[in-house]
């Protein structure tokens, strides 16, 4: 019999150090500082195979004219339909665990639940999480989009690495219990 790798569901995604992943109004300028920084995004995008995205985040990289920076199939959560099609994305009204069902039929690669805070809620909610990469900016903003907004119960986390990059990057991997 064939090995089937599962894939797992990974939120990748970077922080203040006290857990807001936006500033106030969808500030990320913050984040501009640390582009350059090698710290194993091409590594990590190698293992991808498809990236869900909320609306919100969606519309933002379009604004900022990054929507051409991903190469594998992006998800898109929306009650809304997009105002362009692009190829490549998908937007989709589906049940979360309905989406990860399709998406699995199309790779065996890893899915990269890139966020924002109220995507990532809803698969930590639903225990569809299996991974968190999470990479911690020297900065504290004060205000802003939490990250872990709204959580409905607890979650006992393993700590599986922890790595330092330039800059003071940190980088914490856990998997999910
Ligand atoms: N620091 C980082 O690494 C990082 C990463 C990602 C995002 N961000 C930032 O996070 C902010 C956005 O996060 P956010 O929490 O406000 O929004 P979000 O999660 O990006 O998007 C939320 C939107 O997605 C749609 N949606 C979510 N779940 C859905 C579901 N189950 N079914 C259908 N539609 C669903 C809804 O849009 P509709 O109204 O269209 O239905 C909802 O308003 C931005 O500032 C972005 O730049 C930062």
């Amino acid at each position: 019999m064939m090995e089937g790798k599962m894939s797992k569901t990974i939120l990748y995604i970077a922080a203040s150090l006290d857990g807001y992943i936006a500033g106030p109004d969808d500030d990320i300028s913050w984040l501009s500082p640390y582009q350059g920084i090698e710290y194993g995004y091409e590594e990590f995008l190698a293992k991808i195979g498809a990236v869900i995205k909320g609306r919100r985040t969606y519309d933002i990289e379009v604004r900022n004219g990054w929507e051409n920076a991903f190469s594998i199939p992006q998800f898109v959560l929306s009650k809304n339909k997009p105002e362009l099609p692009r190829p490549g994305v998908t937007f989709t009204n589906e049940d979360i665990a309905q989406v990860l069902q399709k998406i699995k039929q199309i790779t065996d690669k890893d899915i990269w639940i890139e966020g924002g805070a109220n995507v990532a809620r809803q698969f930590i909610n639903r225990g569809l999480l299996d991974e968190i990469i999470l990479t911690i900016v020297p900065v504290i903003l004060g205000d802003g989009i939490r990250l872990f907004d709204n959580i409905h119960k607890r979650r006992n986390l393993l700590l599986t690495d922890v790595m330092r990059f330039d800059k003071g990057l940190v980088q914490l991997i856990y998997s999910v219990g």
